[in-house]
Formats: C-alpha cells, sequence, structure tokens
C-alpha cells in the first residue's frame, strides 16, 4: 500500500501528530482524576496541583476541561485526515486497477470473468478504505495507549508492570497466529463473493434467455448456492474472528480485575491512596482496552490482507501483448498495406488446434479484400491478429513494411476501424454512440458518418432523434440499428484500414444495399477487408480469399473464382442459383 500512501505523505504525517497529541492527552486525564480525587475530594482540598497547575478546586475542573476540550478538538481533527487518506487512496487504487484492466488483452477476460473484476475493485477496495481510513488509526492509538500505560504503570509500580508485559506477551502469540488464519479465511470467503457476482452479472446479461428456456429456477438456486457458499466460508472466519475477541475480552478483564485486586490490597496496606488507585484502574483499563482495540485492529489488517492481495494480482497483471520498447514509427500513416508471411495462429487457451495454419496474404494500398469461407475457418481471427489483440504464433504481420509488434499499439490500432461481428453499444445517446469513433468529430461529420451508414433515416424517427438513449448495450435498439450505428462509428473514424466483419448480416436486402452503398463510398481510397457470408455483397471487391480451416484454399476475383470449381463455386453455387 505504500507507493499509494506516498504522494500525501504530509496527511499522513498530520494524522500521526494529531493522533499523538490526543492520546498524549488521554495519557494525562488519569493523574488528573488522581489530583481532583486527592487534593478536591480529601481532607487537603484547594491544595496545589502540580500537574495541572491550579490552586483551587474550580480551577482543577477548568483544567479538567481544558483538556477533554483538546482531546475532542484532536480526535476530530484526526478523524477528519485519516478519513480523507482512507477515502483517497481507495479512489486512487480503484482508477489504478482499473486502468491496469483496461490495458489487458482479451486472453485476460477468458480466464477472469467481468463480475471478478468487478467484486474486487468494490468490494476489496472496501475493506482496504475499512482498514486505511480508521483501523490503522485506531491500532496505532492503542498502540500509543498501550506504551504510554504501560510506561506509567511501570513508574508507579515496577513489579505491576513486569506480571502485566508477561501476560501481554502470552496473549499476543495466539492472536498473532489466529490473525495469520483470518486473512487466509478472508481472502477465501472474498473469492467466493466473486464467484457469485460473477455468476450474477453473466446471467442479468442474459435475462431474456433464461426467461425463454424457463431456466428462472436453476438460475436461483445456482446463485443461491454461490451465495450460501460465500456465507459458509465468511462464518468460517467469523468463527475464528469470535475466537480472537472472546480471547481479547479476558485479556481486557482479566487485566483489569488484576490490576484492581493488586490496587484494592495496596489501599488496604496504606501504601497508596483511593486517587493512585483510580489512576492505576484508569491506565490498567486503558493498556487493556490498547490491547484489545489491537487485536482487532490486527483481525481487521489482515482481512485487508487477504484483499489486498487479489487486488495486487489485477495491478501487477501483465497483459500477453508487450508494447516493444522502442516502438518504431509506421511509415506512410495515410494508407494501409497488409502483408501476411507464412502465419500461423493458436488460441492460448486452445494449444492444441491452429486456428490459422501458415497463411500468407498481401492487400496493397487502397484494395478491398473478402474474407469468405465456413463457420470457424478463422476469418474473425484475422482481424483480431492484425488489431493485435492477440501475437501470432508463427510467422509475421506487417503494416506499410513494418511488423506490427515494432508499432505501438496506439499507432496500430488508431489505423484501424473495425465494424465488429457483434456491434457494441454503450449506454449513451445515438450522438455519443456514433461519435465514439472520433471523440473530437464535429457534430456535422457525425451527421455525415450517420447518414452513409442510414442511421440517420431511424434515429430521426426515435423521440429525441440523436440524443435518444440508446439503453445499455443497445437494449432499446433493434439488431441492424445497433450493426448500423456501429458502421457510422466506424466510418466516422476515418482511418486508412477498415475492416467489416459481417458488417450488414442482420440488414434487410434493401437496406443491405442502401447500406452497402454507404461503406462503398467509405471503401473509396481505404484498404478494406470484409468478412462476409452473403456472397452478393461482396461482388464488387478487388479479390476474395477463401478459407477454410484456418487455410487459405482459394484467392482470385469474384469471376474467377466462379468459374473454377473449388469451394467458393460451391458456395455461389448454393447462395445464388435458387
Ligand atoms: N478466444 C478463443 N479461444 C479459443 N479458440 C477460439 C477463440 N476464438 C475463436 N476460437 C476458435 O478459432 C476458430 C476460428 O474462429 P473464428 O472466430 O476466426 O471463425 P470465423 O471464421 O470468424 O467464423 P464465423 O464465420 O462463424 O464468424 C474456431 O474454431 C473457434 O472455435
Ligand atoms: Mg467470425
Amino acid at each position: 500500500m505504500l507507493p499509494f500512501l506516498r504522494p500525501y505523505r504530509g496527511r499522513v504525517l498530520l494524522a500521526f501528530v494529531l493522533l499523538v497529541l490526543a492520546s498524549g492527552t488521554v495519557l494525562v486525564l488519569p493523574l488528573a482524576f488522581r489530583d481532583l480525587i486527592d487534593f478536591g475530594f480529601g481532607e487537603r482540598a484547594n491544595a496545589h496541583s502540580a500537574l495541572l497547575g491550579t490552586e483551587s478546586l474550580d480551577g482543577h475542573f477548568a483544567a479538567l476541561f481544558g483538556l477533554a476540550f483538546v482531546w475532542a478538538l484532536a480526535v476530530s481533527a484526526r478523524f477528519y485526515t485519516v478519513s480523507w487518506v482512507g477515502e483517497r487512496v481507495t479512489a486512487d487504487l480503484r482508477s489504478a486497477v482499473y486502468a491496469r484492466v483496461l490495458r489487458q488483452s482479451p486472453q485476460f477476460f477468458e480466464t477472469l470473468q467481468t463480475g471478478e473484476v468487478l467484486s474486487r475493485l468494490t468490494g476489496d477496495t472496501t475493506l482496504i478504505q475499512t482498514v486505511v481510513g480508521s483501523s490503522i488509526a485506531m491500532g496505532l492509538r492503542s498502540l500509543f495507549q498501550f506504551i504510554g500505560g504501560m510506561v506509567m504503570l511501570a513508574v508507579t509500580s515496577f513489579y505491576l508492570f513486569s506480571l502485566n508485559f508477561g501476560l501481554m506477551i502470552l496473549l499476543a502469540l495466539p492472536i498473532i497466529l489466529i490473525g495469520r488464519q483470518v486473512k487466509k479465511l478472508s481472502r477465501e470467503s472474498q473469492d467466493k463473493i466473486a464467484d457469485a457476482s460473477a455468476l450474477a452479472g453473466e446471467i442479468l446479461n442474459a435475462v431474456p434467455t433464461v426467461q425463454a428456456y424457463t431456466q428462472e429456477q436453476r438460475e436461483t438456486k445456482r446463485f443461491a448456492d454461490s451465495a450460501e457458499l460465500s456465507f459458509i466460508t465468511a462464518i468460517r472466519r467469523t468463527r475464528v474472528r469470535a475466537a480472537l475477541t472472546a480471547l481479547i475480552i479476558t485479556a481486557v478483564m482479566g487485566t483489569i480485575i488484576f490490576v484492581l485486586w493488586v490496587g484494592a490490597n495496596q489501599v488496604h496496606d496504606g501504601s497508596m491512596t483511593g486517587g493512585q488507585l483510580a489512576s492505576f484502574i484508569l491506565y490498567a483499563a486503558l493498556v487493556a482496552g490498547g490491547v484489545g482495540t489491537m487485536a482487532e485492529v490486527w483481525g481487521d489488517v489482515m482481512r485487508a490482507a487477504g484483499a489486498t492481495e487479489r487486488l495486487l494480482e489485477l495491478l501487477h497483471a501483465e497483459s500477453s501483448i508487450v508494447e516493444a520498447a522502442a516502438p518504431q514509427p509506421l511509415p506512410l500513416p495515410k494508407q494501409a498495406a497488409i502483408r501476411f508471411e507464412q502465419v500461423s495462429f493458436r488460441y492460448p487457451s486452445r494449444q492444441d488446434t491452429a486456428a490459422l495454419d501458415n497463411i500468407s496474404l498481401d492487400i496493397a494500398f487502397g484494395e478491398s479484400v473478402a474474407l469468405v469461407g465456413p463457420s470457424g475457418a478463422g476469418k474473425t481471427t484475422l482481424f483480431q491478429l492484425l488489431l493485435r489483440f492477440y501475437d501470432v504464433t508463427d510467422g509475421v504481420i506487417r503494416l506499410n513494411g513494418q511488423d506490427i509488434r515494432q508499432l505501438s499499439l496506439h499507432e496500430l490500432r488508431d489505423k484501424i476501424a473495425i465494424v465488429p461481428q457483434d456491434a457494441v453499444i454503450f449506454s449513451a445517446n445515438a450522438l455519443e454512440n456514433i461519435r465514439y469513433g472520433r471523440p473530437e468529430a464535429r457534430d456535422d461529420e457525425v451527421f455525415a458518418a450517420a447518414r452513409a451508414a442510414l442511421v440517420d433515416e431511424f434515429i430521426s424517427r426515435l423521440p429525441q432523434g440523436y440524443q435518444t438513449f440508446l439503453g445499455e448495450r443497445g437494449t432499446r435498439l433493434s439488431g441492424g440499428q445497433r450493426q448500423r450505428i456501429a458502421i457510422a462509428r466506424a466510418i466516422l473514424k476515418n482511418a486508412p484500414l477498415l475492416l467489416l466483419d459481417e458488417a450488414t448480416s442482420a440488414l434487410d436486402a434493401e437496406s443491405e444495399i442502401l447500406v452497402q452503398q454507404g461503406l462503398n463510398a467509405a471503401m473509396q481510397g481505404r484498404t478494406t477487408l470484409i468478412i462476409a457470408h452473403r456472397l452478393a455483397t461482396v461482388q464488387k471487391v478487388n479479390r476474395i480469399v477463401v478459407m477454410e480451416n484456418g487455410r487459405v484454399v482459394e484467392t482470385g476475383t469474384p469471376e474467377d473464382l466462379r468459374k473454377q470449381s473449388g469451394l467458393y463455386a460451391r458456395l455461389a453455387k448454393l447462395q445464388f442459383d435458387v
């Protein structure tokens, strides 16, 4: 946690000073009480009190109130400062973890579910906030009370102090051991909570499907089971902490009773005054309370340590896509020519089969190339590699002659506009969703892109036009409308390389032709790769690449390929000769 505390070391120091001040005041209070009792209520009323520097009973009370007031001020200022640091550190930690997670490659999200990330981002940081924002201060205060109280006890009676000290050490050992256990169990319980969130996150995104297959009951049970599991682990943790509490209360009460007993005997002997006994009890209570709080805090700290472990895993996660240490500039940044040189690729999560097998392709500036082939042939994979979501297993992909691994990720992706197979809509209005392609674009540029993608046509019929909120993940749009927004976004981006992954698959034939016209305009002067199942949509491209099982099986113009008797001719026959 230190790197996160360092920027606020001024505040931390201030909190420390306030803490010392407050604890100091607390330590003086028992002495003031001693004087009050001995001089105020005893025969020697109105005698001089060296401690408070007062001569009269009224003076004693005034000074006591003064002390209480200083204490109150110091405590409240300390509370504010420490809470501030706690909130600040939590916010920073959240942002840092979020920033780190956003940079991870898709491989990362294949193993870690988003619900799990969210749970760490909220639940675990809240635990840490409790510790930084209060527990640590409580612990330090108790430590001061403990040390100060011990010193005062030692000054009064060294014999008593030694007994106390031995007792404390005996009690500290099991407390530390139990604390370790709490840390382990806390981590487990946070893991279980995250599992439940991950499950809920996935299912909540698919409620209509759950209902259509009437699986509500099963899903409810699945979640209940998961919640039950986190309950069981939480209870295991709580049981250990409960044992810790029993130990602590025994220690606290034991110490107080012990000191009372010894003190009462001494007052009886006349070797101690009533006031001394009163201050004695207060110090003993301070010491015992200090130990108790420290043990509680220790439990909290160990709980937070479990949470920190989980957060640090995210904070130190390395993306499997490593940026070049000294990125090379892209030659001819306004254009895009692509070269696949004997590219082979296996998905990290499926090492045994090659998704792409020895692909060599050369795509010139401004060329439009269609990728066709059966489902699972590896077409989308080719796009993923171009965007460097994954790195090739073998071979090289070059953009304008430069190995894409030598470019900065920003520069590479800046040159690519993609319409993915599943159009993604953010929970914002239509205007902002299109503008996502180029945040600095002017309104009229957004409208032009919208017209080209035929978005204009349906947006103008929405209640608030471009300001209409589209719902989370675009739930308030039809599939074809979502697709057109995604196309408008890509057109607006105005990048030299355009990747269309079945960009018009959800459109009716008439809209498809219209959107195609918009796309044709956007393709002018750009290098375009189009994945399409409907061959009619790719009859105007320069070249068609036919893929099957991760290999390129044919390439040529649409007319050439139809004349051959390969896969394309077969597919074309099925589609065109109805
Ligand atoms: N993240 C992944 N991890 C492991 N295997 C994957 C992953 N994504 C895709 N695959 C596999 O890689 C192969 C190629 O998938 P790809 O998505 O490139 O097919 P496609 O040609 O785009 O198919 P479609 O036309 O259905 O979209 C498939 O067999 C698929 O199961
Ligand atoms: Mg695909």
